[in-house]
């Protein structure tokens, strides 16, 4: 079939593939230690279920406002100011398709053939692909493990040339739960104003960050607002994954730009989620620290197992709920002695096979030698799955 050279820029998500290979196995029955999916394990809060069985009720069934509802738009920047001490207004905030579409759409309007986007590497798989398919060209940037995967300003600042669009930054980060301390991001905005580049700042992960580490916003230092673009979701902070609602904040001739692009395509987010949305906004946030308590207790139980398991080394992670070893010591140059395969693609392949695990392959995200999994599953199926690496690594490194 002939298709444009446009999609065939793109793949589809590595991590979608990696759930649905587990998914097929699991409906046959196949018991898999389950590391793949990028979602909370916690059902959506009941208030905020009621809230949507009770906009159907009340007939909020039809279209809305493209840009979304102005309730909602208003509280989500109540609350942004209120979390995150920024200073939006509802004209530069826009309702949109979950965070993945809020990113598509900026890239959309702002990126175009030519332009350069910087983005650090570990990366969310989707970045590099969105950027691609505006035409831009992807500019790759290390993180450190002995930085805690944080980016530093220098190392932005001297990928920036004339060509630079864009700096995409997700803290706490996916795949590595990296956060970056608020001075350091602070300096990374100073670089982008200076050399005139957009900075978006994706802030899905925003309140699920361990001690020492604060929820922040790159919009919260004032005068930051120029060069801004915030991303934000209801998907992992409200357990609402399959709502679909995120939403951008940013100077308002760049909102009705992507407002434009949504009028034309996906037009408004679904009215009953919006409401269901609203109550998150406006609602109690108890089920935020209880979801972050159950986080932790798992981040312990998951970076202790994988450190304990031969030729696994593991930083802890600073937010999120990825747990992110390198295990390259297993892998073909790797110092066991005994490749278990020529790179982590293969490696999770062999763990789905035989050892019975999914999780993600760190090639996917830039970072060859790394594998990802989600703790976002309970301490048994964590213990359960650790088993299985701990026996899978060290038979491994006994026959080396
Ligand atoms: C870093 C990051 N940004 C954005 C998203 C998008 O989430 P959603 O489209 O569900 O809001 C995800 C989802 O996994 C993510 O990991």
């Amino acid at each position: 079939m002939q298709l444009t050279e446009r999609i065939n820029r793109i793949q589809i998500s590595p991590t979608s593939a990696v759930i649905a290979e587990a998914e097929k196995l699991k409906s046959r029955g196949v018991d898999i230690a389950d590391f793949g999916p990028g979602e909370p394990d916690f059902p959506t809060p009941d208030h905020i279920k009621k809230a949507a069985i009770r906009a159907i009720e009340q007939n909020f069934t039809k279209y809305t406002p493209t840009g979304g509802i102005l309730p909602l738009r208003e509280a989500i920047c109540e609350w942004h100011k209120r979390e995150l001490s920024s200073n939006y207004e509802p004209k530069e905030c826009v309702v949109n398709v979950g965070g993945k579409h809020s990113i598509f759409n900026v890239v959309s309007v702002l990126v175009q053939q030519g332009d350069e986007v910087i983005i650090p590497a570990p990366y969310w798989v989707s970045y590099p692909d969105i950027v691609k398919y505006a035409g831009g060209t992807p500019v790759y940037v290390d993180s450190r493990p002995e930085d805690g995967f944080s980016v530093k300003a220098s190392v932005i600042e001297k990928a920036i040339t004339p060509k630079t669009r864009m700096v995409i930054l997700s803290s706490p980060n996916n795949p590595t739960g990296g956060v970056i301390p608020p001075d350091e991001y602070e300096s990374i905005l100073a670089a982008c104003k200076k050399h005139n580049v957009w900075l978006l700042g994706d802030e899905c992960y925003s309140h699920f960050t361990y001690d020492p580490h604060k929820p922040y916003s790159i919009a919260s230092p004032e005068r930051s607002k120029d060069h801004v673009i915030i991303i934000g979701s209801m998907s992992k902070t409200f357990a609402m994954t399959g709502w679909r609602i995120g939403y951008t904040l940013a100077p308002e001739a760049l909102v009705q730009a992507t407002v434009k692009l949504q009028s034309q395509s996906t037009s408004n987010p679904t009215s009953i989620a919006q409401h269901a949305a609203l109550e998150a906004m406006r609602g109690s946030m108890d089920s935020v620290p209880v979801m972050l308590a159950e986080y932790q207790k798992r981040r312990k139980r998951i970076v202790e197992g994988l450190r304990a398991i031969p030729g696994v080394t593991c930083e802890w992670p600073g937010g999120a709920f990825y747990a992110f070893p390198n295990v390259a010591a297993h892998l073909a140059n790797g110092n066991s002695g005994h490749a278990l395969a020529k790179d982590t693609t293969e490696l999770a392949k062999i763990l789905l096979d035989q050892a019975r695990v999914a999780l993600v392959p760190g090639d996917a995200f830039g970072a060859p030698g790394y594998l990802r999994l989600s703790y976002a599953t309970s301490i048994e199926r964590i213990d359960e799955g650790l088993r299985r690496l701990d026996r899978f690594f060290s038979r491994a490194e006994a026959a080396a």
